[in-house]
């Protein structure tokens, strides 16, 4: 983050760090241009760490009105205060944060230390400070700090987006951008840059994006944004739709707590205005009904929690509109030359929509001509800009590391994709794409009663914070809501989960149940398709007949399955396809449930990061 106006820099940096530490919790540091000098302070571990280093040293040394800070994800260096940003020119001029790598650090390392320049981190980003300085000190771009900065971006390789002041230029901040996400933030006598607009939200709402190879120079009167060559960018402002209460706990303990529970809103607000005149609308649609008809295959590219939400959708694609449907996990779609051609439809899920692995599988995907849609919970993020379309879940800013709301939001937003196909090819009637948007529409309620009994799942979840293992069993659409429980679990509660298609069991994974193994067992409909919820009744016969300890999610009133239940959660009957956005929800109530007893941070777990801007 970096700011330019009339207030202490120091403390609105502080506050803007703080919503940003999701990003990052490794370390964290300030720089504050104050006086003739640069004040900063880094600390190793939690914001809170350096908000306790800056009250034993005093914050009188950080008076002054512009200023810049960072919260860290590592990658090039440990964790440790020197690797901490901002990092320092040699003279103590130039100070620079940094969000991505920059791949051909170490060449510029060597040419650096070979004309004299001692390095005192490990990591890439020290040698934009340097650069930066000795740009600004000879030649072209001599006293010219957005010029230095310029001809510096045009040195680097990789994903860089920087924040760079100069103790000579204490009225203005430069920020670059390739890849990372930089937005700007207006106020009235001052301006910011930060990667999101939470990092700002408490003081405007008004915000500009920047595009791939900007760079920014802010002042407290406004902005102006130019190429890497210098050549000047018009930009477009746009209001931010959600303010400071969306972005606060608002009385919960952990934000994953409140996103939980916004789960119906999210759904709502993800569905609302996506049907008129009897036809399913879709948002920036720039693909034509004709690409529409035409696409013969359609992937959907993701990761993580997202990639599971892809996983779910594919039952509903394929059933509505007879297309094949392939998901797959971005950070492999590339590297494995898929078959793609103008009649493919790639739908890339990402809620920050800057997530390095799926960006570049939207790219791949492009330059191989396939259309792209994009299904985005962050309004002008990368991946959107560079898709052919975008459907934006409104699940409002999700700060939990652990995805939540954005799931279900996901699982509505392509299923609203998969109901625009199957309206455009005619594989159903208009009256049953209607159907399908209706049964959907009633899914907030649906979902809004599962969060009405979820304390039986919380003392549930307290039982099992001492389990070594658990496992989690689905088919059909159950199967992805179990790699989503699992997932959860992993993250959140650093437990062994694993979640398996119930029909794999008895090829390899049957070897795993022990006596007490809790197993978590998502259970179709008995009034879906029957051999299902059949089959997986035999399943459950077959881990209990082994010793596990059985805790099923089931439907309301399926009397068949408490002989086979341990504990037995209900969720409301919904239809088969719908069930994931019931059945999920439990779920994550009990990972929250279980972390929480084992006294880890809900919402920040370790080694994570809520944005992966890195491949
Ligand atoms: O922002 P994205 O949806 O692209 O993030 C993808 C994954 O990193 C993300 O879903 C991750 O798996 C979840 N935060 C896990 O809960």
């Amino acid at each position: 983050m970096g700011y330019v106006g009339h207030r202490p820099a120091l403390e609105v940096v502080l506050g803007g760090l703080r919503r940003l530490e999701y990003r990052g919790y490794d370390s964290a540091g300030v720089a504050v241009l104050a006086g003739q000098g640069l004040a900063v302070e880094r600390k190793a571990g939690r914001l809170t760490n350096l908000e306790a280093r800056l009250d034993e040293v005093g914050r009188d040394g950080f008076a002054g009105t512009a200023g810049m800070g960072h919260t860290r994800w590592a990658t090039h260096g440990p964790p440790v205060d020197r690797n901490s940003h901002p990092h320092r020119d040699v003279t103590n001029r130039v100070a620079v944060v940094h969000n991505g790598i920059i791949e051909n650090f170490a060449a510029l390392r060597a040419e650096l230390e070979a004309g004299g320049v001692e390095f005192t981190s490990d990591t890439d980003t020290e040698t934009a400070a340097h650069l930066v300085a000795h740009a600004y000190d000879a030649g072209d771009t001599a006293g010219d700090l957005p010029a230095s900065v310029r001809a510096v971006c045009r040195r680097l390789d990789g994903a860089f987006t920087l924040v760079v002041t100069h103790v000579d230029q204490p009225d203005l901040i430069v920020a670059a951008r390739r890849s990372s996400p930089l937005v700007v933030g207006l106020g009235e006598g001052e301006t910011f840059v930060a990667s999101d607009v939470a990092a700002f939200i408490e003081h405007t709402r008004d915000a500009v994006e920047l595009g791939q190879d900007q760079v920014v120079t802010i002042t407290r009167d406004g902005y102006r944004v130019t190429d890497f060559a210098g050549e000047d960018v018009d930009t477009r402002p746009f209001r931010v739709d959600w303010d400071l209460s969306a972005a606060e706990k608002g009385g919960h303990e952990y934000f994953m707590l409140k996103e939980i529970e916004e789960q119906p809103t999210a759904l709502a607000d993800t569905l609302r205005g996506h049907f008129g005149d009897g036809r399913i609308i879709l948002d920036e649609q720039r693909i034509s009904d004709q690409d529409l008809r035409d696409v013969d295959k359609v992937f959907v590219v993701a990761c993580g929690t997202a990639y599971h939400s892809g996983l779910v959708a594919k039952y509903a694609i394929e059933h509505w509109t007879r297309l094949p449907v392939e998901v797959e996990l971005a950070s492999e779609f590339r590297y494995r030359d898929p078959v793609l051609d103008r009649d493919t439809l790639v739908v890339a899920v990402s809620q920050s929509g800057e997530t390095a692995d799926t960006l570049e599988a939207v790219r791949h995907a492009r330059e191989q001509k396939a259309r792209v849609l994009a299904v985005c919970n962050t309004n002008g993020a990368q991946i959107p800009r560079e898709s052919d379309a975008v459907l934006y879940t409104h699940a409002g800013p999700e700060v939990g590391v652990a995805s939540t709301k954005t799931f279900l939001a996901q699982i509505a937003a392509i299923y609203l994709v998969g109901l625009a196909l199957a309206q455009a090819r005619g594989t159903k009637y208009p009256d049953e794409v209607a159907r399908e948007y209706d049964g959907l529409c009633a899914m907030p309620d649906a979902v809004a009663r599962v969060l009405g009994t979820v304390e039986k799942v919380r003392s549930l979840g307290r039982s099992l914070a001492e389990a070594k293992a658990v496992l989690f069993l689905g088919r059909h659409v159950g199967y992805p809501v179990a790699l989503e429980g699992a997932l959860k679990l992993k993250e959140l509660a650093y437990m062994h989960a694993e979640g398996f298609a119930a029909g794999e069991l008895k090829h390899g994974p049957i070897a795993l149940i022990e006596e007490g193994l809790p197993v978590v067992v998502v259970m179709p409909s008995p009034k879906g398709r029957a051999v299902l919820h059949q089959k997986l009744l035999s399943n459950i016969s077959e881990i209990q007949a082994r010793g596990a300890r059985t805790i099923v999610i089931a439907e309301e009133g399926d009397e068949t399955v408490r002989p086979f239940a341990d504990e037995l959660v209900e969720v409301p009957a919904v239809p088969t396809l719908m069930q994931p956005l019931v059945s999920t929800v439990p779920l994550q109530v009990l990972a929250a449930e279980i972390a929480r007893t084992r006294g880890y941070d809900v919402d920040k777990p370790r080694n994570l990061a809520k944005s992966v801007t890195v491949e």
